[in-house]
């Protein structure tokens, strides 16, 4: 049994994945940290009846939290409100986000680092320089939780096809975390047969379901519980891997291709992208080898097109917000 903290743990997201990781059999210590709020939310999950121990740190423990984590996740920040894109966070969630890893290197330089906070595809960038400046960086360990993007494919597919199970059917989505950069690769799911405007409306709705949430909320912030389900589906899984040794998981998540150098050396020297959303397999050592493309369609290959220049900035924007500080 490992500790695993939560930055951002009295947040919409927060709170319910804390509740959520409670349940968990591989956690002896729920850390809950955050600026507001943590101690009162610690103590209302600590009176819950499983073995782990729940704290809570406010602003000024941030090291006192991190101490020794096992798995760090990151839903710290600001969310979207109407009208806003992700890469609109990245003015207050990349200083959050680099605080934050600037800890993490100091007190837990071995930690899995799970980033929710947006806009991943730059944010995860932000995690790895940091740590790279600290000689702690092992690209298999940060993972951009894309969950999300995966668990609405699932939903929205079977919306259209109630013949496939939604929890068991798993959708490969590649990219990026945002938008255009978001690609469902549908033509892997067993027995569909979509017309060319069912696919436009899955993709459209896949690469944009965080607004639909962030409009019916209208003002209140964006996705929390269906993320809070999706950060702790990944976060189990890595729990899994980790802890227990199961094999053979596979989740889709946005890493740094250096977690597998030589399995995508190809694409990284096609494509000049560092980081990417893909098919992972974990091990005990987080990432133990990221899975071949699948074969896209020509619809896909033209999202995966459309892709790449956008991500590629949103890269660079992390990237540099750490390099060119220093
Ligand atoms: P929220 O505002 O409800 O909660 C954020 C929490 O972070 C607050 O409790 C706040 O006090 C805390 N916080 C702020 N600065 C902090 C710091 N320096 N250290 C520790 N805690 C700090 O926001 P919500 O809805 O929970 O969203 C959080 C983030 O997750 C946003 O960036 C949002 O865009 C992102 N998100 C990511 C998704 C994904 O699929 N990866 C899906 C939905 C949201």
């Amino acid at each position: 049994m490992v500790k695993v903290v939560i930055c951002g743990a009295a947040g919409g997201i927060g709170q319910p994945l804390s509740l959520l990781l409670k349940q968990s059999e591989h956690i002896s210590h729920l850390a809950l940290f955050d600026v507001v709020n943590a101690p009162g939310v610690a103590a209302d999950l600590s009176h819950i009846n499983t073995r782990s121990t729940v704290t809570g740190h406010g602003k000024e423990s941030m090291d006192e939290a991190l101490q020794n984590a096992h798995t760090v996740v990151i839903p710290a920040g600001v969310p979207r409100k109407p009208g806003m894109t992700r890469d609109d966070l990245f003015k207050i969630n990349a200083g959050i986000v680099r605080d934050l890893s600037e800890g993490i290197a100091r007190n837990c330089p071995g930690a899995f680092v799970l980033v929710i906070s947006n806009p991943v595809n730059s944010t995860v960038p932000i995690v790895c320089e940091v740590l790279k400046q600290h000689n702690v960086f092992d690209p298999r360990r940060v993972f951009g939780i894309s969950t999300l993007d995966v668990v609405r494919s699932s939903r929205f597919v079977y919306e259209l096809d109630n013949s496939i199970d939604p929890k068991s059917t798993r959708v490969t989505v590649i990219g990026g975390h945002s938008g255009v950069t978001i690609v469902p690769v549908l033509s892997h799911i067993p027995r569909q047969n979509f017309t060319k405007d069912q696919l436009d409306l899955l993709t459209h709705r896949i690469q944009y379901g965080g607004d639909e949430v962030v409009k019916a909320k209208d003002g209140a912030g964006s996705a929390t519980l269906s993320m809070a389900y999706a950060g702790a589906r990944f976060t189990s899984a890595i729990l899994e891997a980790t802890v227990a040794g199961r094999t053979g998981l596979i989740e889709s998540t946005y890493i740094n291709l250096h977690a597998d150098a030589e399995g995508t050396a190809a694409f990284r020297a096609k494509t000049h992208l560092d980081y990417f959303a893909q098919d992972v397999e974990f091990g005990r050592e987080g990432v133990s080898k990221i899975l071949p493309l699948p074969e896209l369609s020509a619809y896909e290959q033209t999202l995966l097109d459309a892709a790449v220049p956008e991500l590629k900035i949103n890269i660079t924007k992390g990237t540099t917000f750490i390099t060119e500080a220093s």
